[in-house]
């Protein structure tokens, strides 16, 4: 397939891997590179901007297909030297960077001065055309649907990608419910030049979290994502299970929610620890509606291969038919 996405990327399929904490490290960001899509390596995970440099590295060592990395500008309980970061993601010569969260204008003279294009993560039409303006290459339009933070519009991608194609000049990724051949097919209908997906790498043999994390979203249905933070205007889309329970019913206390009651319960290290231990109420962890679309734990080269074989199908075979009359 050929966007105008796989030609600035330089990748051979319109599938990009999102920045996900804790699970986007080298070895699931090189599986995606390797399978001809685009990996992505998750800044904020490495804990300082040095070991971000090491895990760069780590990453060359295992594709010498192009890489990108997250830079995630969120609130966060500790401060984050952001400015540290960019200046090691562009010391390390790394040409695509993915922002998200807040406004990534500050960051741009460094980036574009390195000739680093930028793909912005934004979850409405009205941030992507900002993206656009203060100088973005290309922007993820992130529907309500996805994992992670999917903003405070509630609007999801049937609406959010032909309303993006009709507006931005810039080309832009499909982002949030993503995760077979018919939504790759939909998303360049809607006119989208390609797909970002996070819940769906999870889900395979090299995403680095325990087997019984990557099972119970096996399991799950499209209806086991819970939405927290609401009461925050910060919403968080993660997988429903007993903490995600307990956090709602904190936030749904009359008055208002105060961060440190939640806090303990949500802690990133306890995250980490989940992912690691496979103890599934051990924390939260962030999984979108696409749960219910994943019945298998493949390999990054057969989810990508199946992925793109089955949008051509779909193009070549099922479209071409209904307009061959
Ligand atoms: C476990 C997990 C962690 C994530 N962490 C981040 C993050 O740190 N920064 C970010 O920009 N997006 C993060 N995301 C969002 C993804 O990059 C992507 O936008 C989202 O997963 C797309 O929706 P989907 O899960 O339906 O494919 C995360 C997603 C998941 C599943």
């Amino acid at each position: 397939m050929r966007t105008r996405i796989t030609e600035m990327l330089g990748i051979e399929h319109p599938v990009v891997q999102g920045g996900m904490q804790w699970v986007g490290l080298a070895e699931l960001a090189s599986a995606v590179s390797n399978a001809g899509g685009l990996g992505i390596l998750t800044g904020l995970t490495q804990p300082t901007p040095d070991d971000l440099l090491k895990e760069i590295e780590r990453c060359r060592e295992m594709t010498d297909k192009p890489f990108g990395v997250n830079l995630t500008i969120l609130p966060t309980i500790k401060p984050v030297p952001y400015e540290e970061y960019a200046q090691a993601i562009v010391d390390s010569g790394i040409k695509i960077v993915e922002t998200a969260g807040r406004n990534p204008e500050p960051f741009l003279p460094l980036f574009k001065g390195a000739g680093i294009t930028v793909i912005h993560k934004c979850t409405s039409i009205r941030h992507s055309l900002k993206a656009e303006k203060i100088g973005c290459d290309m922007v993820s339009v992130d529907g309500f649907e996805c994992a992670g933070h999917p903003g405070e519009d509630d609007v999801t991608n049937m609406i959010l990608l032909p309303i993006a194609a009709r507006r931005l000049k810039i080309p832009f990724l499909a982002s949030g419910g993503l995760g077979d051949g018919r939504g790759l097919a939909a998303a360049l209908a809607m006119g989208a030049d390609g797909i970002n997906m996070g819940t769906r790498f999870m889900v395979t043999k090299e995403a680095p979290i325990h087997e019984k994390v990557k099972q119970a979203m096996v399991e799950a249905s499209e209806l086991d994502t819970s939405l927290i933070y609401r009461t925050l205007r910060n919403t968080a889309r993660v997988f429903k299970n007993s903490i995600a329970e307990q956090v709602i019913e904190i936030e749904n206390q009359p008055g208002d929610t105060k961060f440190e009651d939640i806090q303990p319960l949500v802690a990133g290290a306890k995250g980490k620890d989940l992912f690691d231990t496979g103890e599934l109420d051990k924390g939260i962890w962030s999984a979108g509606m696409v749960v219910g679309l994943i019945d298998d734990i493949p390999t990054v080269e057969e989810l990508v291969t199946r992925i793109v074989t089955e949008a051509e199908e779909i193009i070549n075979e099922r479209l071409g038919y209904a307009v061959s009359a």
